[in-house]
């Protein structure tokens, strides 16, 4: 296993959103401490929902400076907001709307034009966001990412050319669950942060989720996260970890 690796398995959905929760709490916590600023990226799906609202509860809602908070997201579908196929709609719905921050702070990804022009504008949109917090490179503080049954990660689908963009850090791609046009951040970005974290649920996942972290040699997309002098923590349930080898935990987080 990697070094650079922690893979901790919680009992259920519900422990996992918690320590996802926690996590966000001690890395926004650390990051203004030391930057002034925290920058953290939303992934959409259905396993992160449950960390989402939590964040807007007790204990977690004191625990985060939200008013330095910045909210990014890593993909997402073009769609309306108001779809519930919407990952920034839906965040919004979930917890934003409740959350004691101002609109300028939550920067939402809309294909109101083409995908290619939205990929384009959110890129530009970032890389103005870090020059004004006197970043001159754009290393997210805090990356939410899941995992699809086919491997794919963000919206980097298996066999897409998007897997090997080396230039752009916001691509325009198709596919996944539904299948629709997308922009979704490329894997030169997502290797930039401080800390990546997988939330990864269900059974359904087991498969996959073994794929990943016992057979490196296999080029799905998720392996190719590897966060470069960051950390990458691995949140899985009991369900999505059954098939993993028994001593593969090694959950050690310091949160
Ligand atoms: C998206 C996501 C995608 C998601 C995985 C896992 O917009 O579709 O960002 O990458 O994280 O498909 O989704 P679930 O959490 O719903 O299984």
């Amino acid at each position: 296993m990697r070094c650079d690796e922690t893979v901790c398995v919680s009992d259920d959905p519900n422990r996992l959103a918690e320590k996802a929760a926690d996590i966000f709490v001690a890395d926004s916590g650390r990051s203004v401490d030391q930057r002034g600023v925290f920058a953290v990226a939303l992934s959409g799906g259905t396993t992160p929902r449950g960390m989402h609202r939590r964040l807007v509860t007790a204990p977690w809602l004191a625990g985060i400076p939200w008013s330095h908070t910045h909210f990014f997201w890593v993909d997402d579908r073009c769609v309306p907001p108001e779809s519930r196929e919407s990952n920034y709609g839906t965040a919004k719905r979930d917890f934003l709307n409740d959350a004691p921050i101002s609109p300028d702070q939550i920067h939402g990804m809309t294909c109101r034009l083409s995908p290619l022009t939205a990929a384009e504008k959110y890129q530009d949109r970032l890389l103005a966001f870090f020059t004004d917090a006197k970043m001159t490179v754009p290393r997210f503080d805090l990356i939410f990412l899941g995992l699809g049954e086919d491997g794919h990660t963000a919206s980097l689908f298996p066999g897409q050319s998007s897997l090997v963009e080396q230039e752009k850090l916001v691509v325009a791609t198709r596919g996944g669950n539904p299948d629709v046009d997308r922009i979704s951040m490329t894997f030169s970005l997502l290797n930039l942060a401080r800390h990546v974290v997988f939330l990864v649920s269900g059974l359904e996942k087991s498969r996959v989720t073994r794929m990943v972290l016992t057979q490196p040699g296999i080029h799905l997309p998720a392996q190719a996260i590897r966060p470069s002098g960051g950390r990458l923590t691995w949140l899985l349930d009991r369900a999505a970890a059954s098939l993993l080898p028994a001593d593969f935990q090694s959950c050690s987080i310091d949160v």
